[in-house]
């Protein structure tokens, strides 16, 4: 029995594995974050449409977390994940005390309601991949 139950958790892991590469981060993003976090918007469009926002463009969000968190060894796998790890969180805990938006951006909108219990495991993995995958290359402006 003892023997079986590494058995049964690496069938479990395995499945959890092909789960997350399946699942469409940018899908994710389009059903759960959209609605707040417009796409496809650049700074003269928000400047001139700022109180009809109900959070920064998910542009803007990607590249502050990028420009933010800074790693002292320079390497950009661990940058990624460390960047993966803090998004999964924040996700589900929002909280004025570790938000990197602009402080007169949060007096407008607020902090993020918290999507606890709304994500899978793989759903968060794949959205937060692709927030920081999808505008490495970008910089909104
Ligand atoms: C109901 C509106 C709403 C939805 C839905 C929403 N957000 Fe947010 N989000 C906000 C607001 C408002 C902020 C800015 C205030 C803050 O940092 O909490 C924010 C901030 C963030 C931040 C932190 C940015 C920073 O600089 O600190 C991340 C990351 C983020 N959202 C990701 C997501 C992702 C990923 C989803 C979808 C899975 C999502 N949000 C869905 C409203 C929303």
């Amino acid at each position: 029995m003892k023997k079986m139950i590494p058995a049964l958790l690496a069938s479990v892991l395995s499945v959890a594995t092909i789960n997350a590469a399946e699942v469409d981060g940018y899908k994710v993003y389009k059903d759960n974050c959209k609605v707040c976090h417009m796409e496809n918007v650049d700074l003269a469009f928000v400047k001139a449409n700022f109180r009809k926002l109900k959070a920064p463009p998910i542009m803007e969000v990607s590249n502050r977390l990028r420009d933010n968190i800074i790693i002292a060894d320079d390497d950009d796998d661990v940058k990624r994940e460390i960047t993966i790890m803090w998004i999964k969180h924040y996700i589900e805990n929002p909280s004025l005390d570790y938000s990197m938006c602009d402080p007169g951006a949060i007096d407008t909108f607020g902090i993020m309601p918290t999507l606890k219990g709304v994500l899978k495991e793989e759903e968060k993995q794949a959205v937060a991949e692709w927030l920081i995958d999808e505008f490495e290359d970008t910089n909104f402006k």
